[in-house]
């Protein structure tokens, strides 16, 4: 931070402070090519900057093919009787025997990290960064559970006046089915998956239509870990198969990471029907995120953490930024050196270790997108060429005149830019809020008091200030949103695992 001048200099003349804070006024200045810096993962030790490392690691992806997809399940009722009848036993087993077969899933997701990798870059077409970063945090994912597990399901005797003995255990509330996005295909359907089972479930997997290889994987080496074929299923298929499966009265609980069109209707479904118990919806879903700026921030990291934002993995992360707010007297400096930097971005196939950004999911996704940058065409400021092969949707800037122009979430590279003015930072965040969405916000600034209102008005799960808006590593930034973006509890987070818990006291009069 500048420590030269106090927060009423810095407020007081916005051109000065650019040059105080040491920002620069040249556009479309070079930015270095860590612009998609590996995220800070505490245990990675990879350096993908390396370009040796980094070529290594393509060519060991380049070994492996993409294996044939899986059946999709027939039998979703059959799938759930399987499991209703394994998962007494399972949840009967000590804390300690689950959570050990998470460290040995975490082991053996390392040992067949390329083929992993490989199976990210070809069915998902994650860029070999992104690829790196799905396996990472899948065995953060389990690591972190099991530690958990460990330090919180144990059963407690819990103090009181009562002169009584009362004991709480924390067990399994029977069978979850686990619904998962095809952004995070490995990371997120076996991190929800992982938390049901460590917590004494048995679970049906159910993956994304468009990623169904990456999970059969994730299961085949579950199943070697030592978690029983049972009670962990794979329900390959698409919303039909999610369908049928939450319909089951027989499941105990719902964890959902996708839409919030779709969390909508999987709530709707578990209250159809009036004799089914109550069960809990773990909903992880959308966001219409934005980052302020204000004049005091500097601005090439401003336009480093901009790019990274929006346009690393395609803009297809539920954490993504959509909306950049930029203070008036500072927008048309940043958009001209946010052109600059998105101008080095290598588009292309993802299997190139060069490759900074890679095709959007499929063609509906394409069409989707392409749509409405085709209705917003009059408002583009700069686009990117890109491949017409495949489903290359051009990293766009779309210029709004109003914050409240964007009502609805575009999951992909094009990046929506709004003005503010001074000295109406509240009102800002409170119009942001308005949308109902809150997973992340971003903040850049250099005055300490901005940072106190974000944090105090902002309703979102994750803020962050002066940093990229993405990439949350589990343990650390417990990720996860509110309103429109979701229930809770925070994934990778301390309190996540009790909600697939059912919570039992027992008083014995001593
Ligand atoms: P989606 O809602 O279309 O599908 C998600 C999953 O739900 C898929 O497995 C799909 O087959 C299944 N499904 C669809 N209809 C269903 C139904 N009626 N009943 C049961 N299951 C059904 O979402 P998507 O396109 O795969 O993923 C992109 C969305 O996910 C974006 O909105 C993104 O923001 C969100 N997302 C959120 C997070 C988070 O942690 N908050 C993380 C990743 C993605
Ligand atoms: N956890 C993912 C991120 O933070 C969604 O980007």
């Amino acid at each position: 931070a500048d420590e030269r001048l106090s927060d009423e200099a810095l407020l007081a003349d916005p051109v000065a402070r650019i040059d105080a804070v040491g920002g620069s006024r040249h556009p479309g200045i070079a930015l270095p090519r860590d612009l998609f810096a590996p995220e800070r993962r505490n245990s990675e030790g990879i350096d993908l900057q390396d370009s040796d490392t980094l070529a290594a690691i393509a060519a060991e992806i380049g070994r492996h093919s993409l294996p044939p997809a899986p059946a999709d399940l027939a039998d979703p009722a059959a799938a759930v009787a399987r499991a209703r009848a394994a998962a007494d036993d399972w949840s009967a087993r000590p804390v300690e025997a689950r959570a050990a077969c998470l460290d040995r899933l975490a082991d053996l997701l390392e040992e067949h990290r390329a083929e992993l990798m490989a199976i990210c870059v070809h069915e998902a077409r994650k860029t070999i960064p992104d690829a790196l970063a799905e396996v990472r945090e899948a065995v953060d994912f389990c690591r972190y559970y099991a530690d958990q597990a460990r330090a919180h399901l144990q059963p407690v005797e819990l103090p009181g006046p009562t002169g009584e003995r009362n004991i709480l255990r924390m067990e399994g509330r029977g069978v979850w089915v686990t619904i998962a996005p095809w952004n995070f295909p490995l990371a997120i359907f076996l991190g929800q998956t992982v938390a049901a089972l460590v917590t004494g479930n048995a679970v049906v997997a159910k993956p994304a239509p468009q990623t169904p290889r990456i999970a059969a994987r994730a299961v085949a080496l579950a199943h070697q870990a030592g978690v029983p074929a049972d009670v962990l299923i794979l329900a390959a298929g698409g919303p039909d198969t999610g369908a049928a499966l939450v319909a089951d009265a027989r499941v105990a609980g719902v964890a959902f990471t996708g839409s919030t069109a779709t969390a909508r209707r999987i709530a709707r479904a578990l209250l159809a029907d009036d004799s089914r118990p109550l069960v809990p919806l773990i909903a992880e879903t959308g966001g219409i995120n934005a980052m302020i700026v204000d004049s005091t921030a500097l601005a090439e990291q401003v336009v480093q953490d901009v790019v990274t934002s929006a346009f690393r993995s395609a803009g297809q992360r539920c954490s993504a930024l959509r909306l950049l707010l930029l203070q008036d007297d500072i927008a048309d400096h940043t958009i001209e050196m946010l052109k600059g930097a998105m101008n080095t971005l290598v588009i292309g196939d993802p299997a190139d270790p060069a490759t900074d950004v890679g095709p959007v999911i499929d063609a509906a996704a394409y069409d989707r997108l392409m749509a409405h940058r085709t209705a917003m065409a009059g408002r583009i400021v700069h686009s990117l060429a890109v491949p017409e092969a495949g489903h290359f949707v051009p990293p766009t800037i779309i210029r709004l005149d109003d914050i409240d122009d964007l009502q609805a979430e575009w999951f992909g590279p094009l990046l929506h830019v709004a003005t503010w003015k001074a000295g109406t930072l509240e009102e800002v965040v409170a119009r942001v809020n308005a949308k109902g969405f809150g997973l992340t916000m971003g903040l850049h600034s250099r005055i300490a008091r901005a940072a106190e209102t974000v944090e105090a008005l902002a309703r979102v799960g994750n803020l962050y200030v002066n940093r990229s808006m993405i990439g949350a590593i589990v343990g650390s930034q417990p990720f996860g949103g509110e309103g429109h973006s979701g229930t809770g509890p925070k994934a990778g987070g301390p309190h996540y695992l009790p909600r697939f818990c059912a919570e039992r006291v027992t008083s014995t009069d001593t």
